[in-house]
């Protein structure tokens, strides 16, 4: 085929796909904060249990090196509906996270719903999202990830693809979707019952400054433009 013809229908099935995905997160995207029927759960449950459970084990309690969590109370407070909804759509490419697509905005709306039932607490993806972006040093937060964070999400932030038990945070699957605030968040706190701790505070395991983690977060994006 002729280079201008295949790269002219490249652009156009990239803009169908384009098209697509955003008539599919503006019905999709809404905030679903209204309580679910016994009955829309039970749907979404076993949506959840045919499609995903192979890999996020029962409850979503996710397995080390194949799949994290998905109902730890963190990741459910942090992430909005266009968050999770567009992941669980398109997967994340370059990981074992496959996309959905083909099951279609009511039944992705069920799942989600169904994994919301584990929620603790309101939700503040919202507030999260609008925090600033991170400012910072790329370098001194290069530092940072290859001393701290690369033996669980792999030097090149790939994942489980590096051997590690963390998912692939330098992979544009994940940031390209995620706000700085909800990475920001993230290495603060940890997620409950994984192997992500939290990096901030007393406890943790590295007590990181507000500026240590933003490097981290200016280095990541770094990653993704590759
Ligand atoms: C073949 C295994 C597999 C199946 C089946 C699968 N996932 Fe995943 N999922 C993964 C992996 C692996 C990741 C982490 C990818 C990475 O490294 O970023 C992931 C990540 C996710 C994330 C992002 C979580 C986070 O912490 O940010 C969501 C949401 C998700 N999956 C939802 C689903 C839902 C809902 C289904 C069923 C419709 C599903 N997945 C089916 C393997 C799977
Ligand atoms: C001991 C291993 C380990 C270390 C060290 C670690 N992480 Fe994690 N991280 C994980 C795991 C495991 C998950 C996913 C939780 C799960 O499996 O359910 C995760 C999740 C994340 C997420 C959310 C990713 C997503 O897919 O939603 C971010 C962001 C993150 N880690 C950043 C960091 C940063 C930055 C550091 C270094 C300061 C770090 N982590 C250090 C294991 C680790």
């Amino acid at each position: 085929m002729n280079d201008d013809v295949e790269a002219s229908m490249f652009a156009h099935k990239h803009i169908a796909f384009g098209l697509a995905a955003m008539v599919w997160l503006a019905f999709g995207g809404a905030a679903l904060a209204e309580t679910a029927t016994p009955a829309a759960l039970k749907i979404g449950q076993e949506l959840f249990v045919e499609n995903c459970e192979v890999c996020h084990q029962a409850d979503a309690i996710g397995e080390p090196g194949v799949a994290p969590s998905l109902t730890n109370p963190e990741l459910l407070s942090i992430s909005s509906d266009t968050l999770l909804m567009g992941t669980i759509r398109d997967g994340r490419e370059d990981t074992g996270m496959p996309p959905f697509a083909h099951l279609g905005r009511k039944d992705v709306r069920a799942i989600v719903t169904y994994l919301r039932s584990h929620a603790r607490g309101p939700n503040r993806a919202e507030e999260v999202d609008s925090e600033s972006d991170a400012r910072g040093d790329p370098r001194l937060g290069q530092q940072w990830y290859n001393n701290i964070c690369s033996t669980c999400h792999g030097l090149a932030g790939d994942g489980y693809e590096a051997g590690g038990t963390g998912t692939a945070i330098g992979l544009p699957g994940f940031l390209n979707k995620v706000s700085d605030g909800f990475i920001r968040e993230t290495i603060k706190k940890g997620r409950s019952n994984t192997r992500m701790l939290a990096f901030q505070g007393p406890e943790a395991l590295a007590n990181l400054s507000d500026q240590e983690i933003d490097d981290i977060i200016v280095y990541l994006r770094g990653l993704a433009e590759e």
